[in-house]
This record gives structure tokens, C-alpha cells and sequence, in this order.
């Protein structure tokens, strides 16, 4: 079932739910022990290289972040032979120089979600593996990210913290200032345990944080409205196709 020829595998967040430019494409359903996963992976050529992408919360956008399988994704993944994950994922702003339609490349990240399942170390007799996650992204796919941001002339900011939060509501103010100050510079649903899992696996694994909105209390609005989140969302999914291919080129 694996396959050395994937070069790189794409988890698509809210608004990136097909992965436009992939040519001959197959579907994988993938069976895991672990569930479903949130769909078929497709594989395809895109940029001379063979791409798997897959749609974190399914295709029709049917799974909210606390209901994805983040297991049976990477796990099928990383059966299918995926060693490399980048995670797309749609992010509130709270540092001032992330608003609306920034790219951000995060380096740390503070989980706040819960009642998750957040390892792979669950089965009854399986290894317990105390992963070091000191850096929870890799170095050379994150390097390997703003590369070729900077090569395809996509403004993109090089570090940040992602605080993953449980949703799908979105955050009060006292949340996002609590998060302010434990050091978070963005918020998302979907960061863990996708990171920690993918290292469970040994994958190399990166985040491409799109910034949707200004987290509560962040921006000059009283309320955050879900049109203007997606117009945002669909103009940062935009330049992805074009920075991953100067990724792959
Ligand atoms: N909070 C959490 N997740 C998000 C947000 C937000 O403000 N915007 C987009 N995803």
C-alpha cells in the first residue's frame, strides 16, 4: 500500500476543500484502525511532483474541528507512504501585524482543546512514546515554506504561536486576552492533535496558517461576521496553490 512517489501530502482547512491544479488524480478510501478518515485522499501530479491532498473537515465541509479523525487522517496518510504534511489551516489574528488574509508560518503552538483523542498510543499493549515536541513543526518544511513564499512573492511572516482552541464557537475576549498573554499570536480549531499526532508517526509536518479575521477583541469590530471570515479565507486559499508550487519546483 505505500507509496515512495508522494512527495507531499496537504491537509486543507476551512476553504480549501479541493486542491485545484492536480492532474490525474486517483481516490484512496483508506482503511484504518482508527476510524474514518474525513474522506478519500486524492493523489494527483501537481508541479512535476505527486500530491496527496486530503479535506480536514470533508469535502462538503460535514465535520466541525472537534469531530475530525485526526488519527485516521494522518494515519492513512502516512499508510498510503506520505512522509510530509503540510496542515492549511484558517486562523484568527491576535498579533497586530496578523490580520485578515496574512500567511503565517507558526513555530510554537499551546493546545488548548480537549477531549480529543491525542495519541496514537491507545491500543491495548501498544508502545507508550513520550514524543519530544519541543518544536512542534519541522524546521526544514517550515524553512521550506517561506522559501518559496519569498520566491513567489507571497508576503508571509516567519514564526508565531498557534493557540489550537476546542470551537466551533469562536473565542470570547477574555479567552483571546488570556491566550494574549500566555504568548499565543493566533487562534485556530484544527492545530492538535494534528501536529503532536504527525510527530507520533515520525512525519515532517508544518503549519500554513491563513489568517481569516481579527481574533475577539482584536480588530475594530464588535462582532466577527462569518461572510467577511470566508471572503478573507477565499482570497489567502488563493495564493496557496502558487506557494506550494514554488515549494515543489
Ligand atoms: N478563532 C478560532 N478559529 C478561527 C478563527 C477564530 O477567530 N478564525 C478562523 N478560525
Amino acid at each position: 500500500m505505500s507509496n515512495p512517489l508522494i512527495d507531499l501530502a496537504v491537509i486543507g482547512g476551512s476553504g480549501l476543500y479541493k486542491f485545484p491544479g492536480l492532474e490525474n488524480v486517483e481516490r484512496r478510501a483508506v482503511e484504518t484502525p482508527w476510524g474514518d478518515a474525513s474522506g478519500e485522499v486524492v493523489i494527483g501530479d501537481f508541479a512535476g511532483r505527486r500530491v496527496a491532498f486530503l479535506a480536514r473537515h470533508g469535502e462538503s465541509h460535514s465535520l466541525p474541528p472537534h469531530r475530525v479523525n485526526y488519527r485516521a487522517n494522518l494515519w492513512a496518510l502516512h499508510g498510503l507512504g506520505v512522509r510530509t504534511v503540510i496542515g492549511v489551516n484558517a486562523v484568527g489574528g491576535i498579533r497586530t501585524d496578523m490580520g485578515p488574509r496574512a500567511v503565517v508560518v507558526p513555530d510554537q503552538l499551546i493546545d488548548y482543546t480537549h477531549g480529543r483523542y491525542t495519541s496514537f498510543c491507545d491500543a491495548e499493549g501498544a508502545e507508550v512514546k513520550h514524543i519530544d515536541f519541543s518544536e512542534p513543526y519541522t524546521a526544514s518544511v517550515r524553512y521550506r515554506l517561506l522559501q518559496a513564499a519569498r520566491k513567489a512573492g507571497i508576503a508571509v511572516i516567519d514564526g508565531g504561536c498557534y493557540g489550537a482552541t476546542q470551537g466551533p464557537r469562536l473565542e470570547t475576549r477574555a479567552e483571546i486576552a488570556r491566550m494574549k498573554r500566555d504568548g499565543c499570536d493566533l487562534v485556530g480549531m484544527t492545530g492538535m492533535p494534528e501536529a503532536a499526532l504527525a510527530r507520533e508517526l515520525g512525519l515532517d509536518y508544518a503549519c500554513l496558517a491563513l489568517v481569516a479575521n481579527y481574533a475577539a477583541g482584536c480588530g475594530d469590530e464588535d462582532e466577527i461576521s462569518i461572510e467577511e471570515i470566508f471572503a478573507h479565507l477565499a482570497a489567502a486559499t488563493a495564493e496557496v496553490p502558487r506557494l506550494l508550487e514554488a515549494m515543489l519546483r
